[in-house]
């Protein structure tokens, strides 16, 4: 059979903007981050089934690091994006803002990756359309997937580090570029 056609970045977007009311936080009136990785992981699953026109499940969640607390009251913007697909799988990129109408102000909170792998009726793994990337942004993005893929493969186990081709090519260049080869 043969491959699905590429598909552009922007098909993937999605945006969720939602409003952090007193049952979303904690004694500390900021958003609990449970809650936030909830509203995440809808919108990485709307990025996902956009791209690959099936019901797509999360297969991991890197590391999410809270930069900056997300208020009470304020709003919490969260944009996605199919950066690369792979196979069956394709990583997500997740940016998350707060927005605090009354000051008017915008703060980055957090920047995640998901990675959602898409099913077929019988809930096996099945071929979904590459990525086409249409600009410089778009390119870096691609390009830094396929390296971060093999961070996680490697990390959960799946991919021996010898067959991380991307990896070990990156830490060839820094022993290469290292003061003591000068
Ligand atoms: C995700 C899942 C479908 C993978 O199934 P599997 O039998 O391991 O399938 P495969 O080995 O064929 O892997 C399928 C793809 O997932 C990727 N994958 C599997 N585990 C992964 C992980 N930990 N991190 C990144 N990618 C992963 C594989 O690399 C492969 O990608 P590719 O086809 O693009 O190369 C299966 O583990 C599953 O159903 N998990 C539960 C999903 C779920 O319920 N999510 C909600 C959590 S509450």
């Amino acid at each position: 059979m043969s491959s699905p056609p590429s598909k552009p970045v922007a098909d993937s977007r999605a945006v969720i903007n939602e409003i952090v009311l007193p049952n979303d936080t904690n004694s500390l009136g900021n958003m609990m981050g449970g809650r936030l990785l909830h509203l995440m992981d809808k919108c990485a699953a709307i990025s996902a089934q956009r791209h690959a026109n099936r019901v797509c499940v999360t297969a991991s969640v890197d590391n999410v690091e809270f930069q900056a607390p997300i208020r009470g009251g304020d709003v919490v913007v969260i944009e996605s994006q199919v950066n690369r697909a792979f196979r069956t799988s394709m990583e997500v990129e997740l940016n998350v803002w707060a927005e605090n109408p009354k000051e008017q102000t915008r703060k980055k909170s957090n920047r995640a990756f998901y990675t959602f792998v898409a099913l077929d009726e019988d809930s096996n793994p099945i071929e979904i359309p590459a990525v086409d990337p249409q600009t410089q942004e778009e390119e870096e993005r691609y390009a830094a997937a396929a390296k971060r893929r093999e961070v996680r493969l490697v990390l959960a186990g799946r991919l021996g580090l010898e067959d991380a081709a991307n990896l070990r090519d990156d830490m060839r260049a820094a022993i290469q570029a290292s003061p003591s080869r000068a």
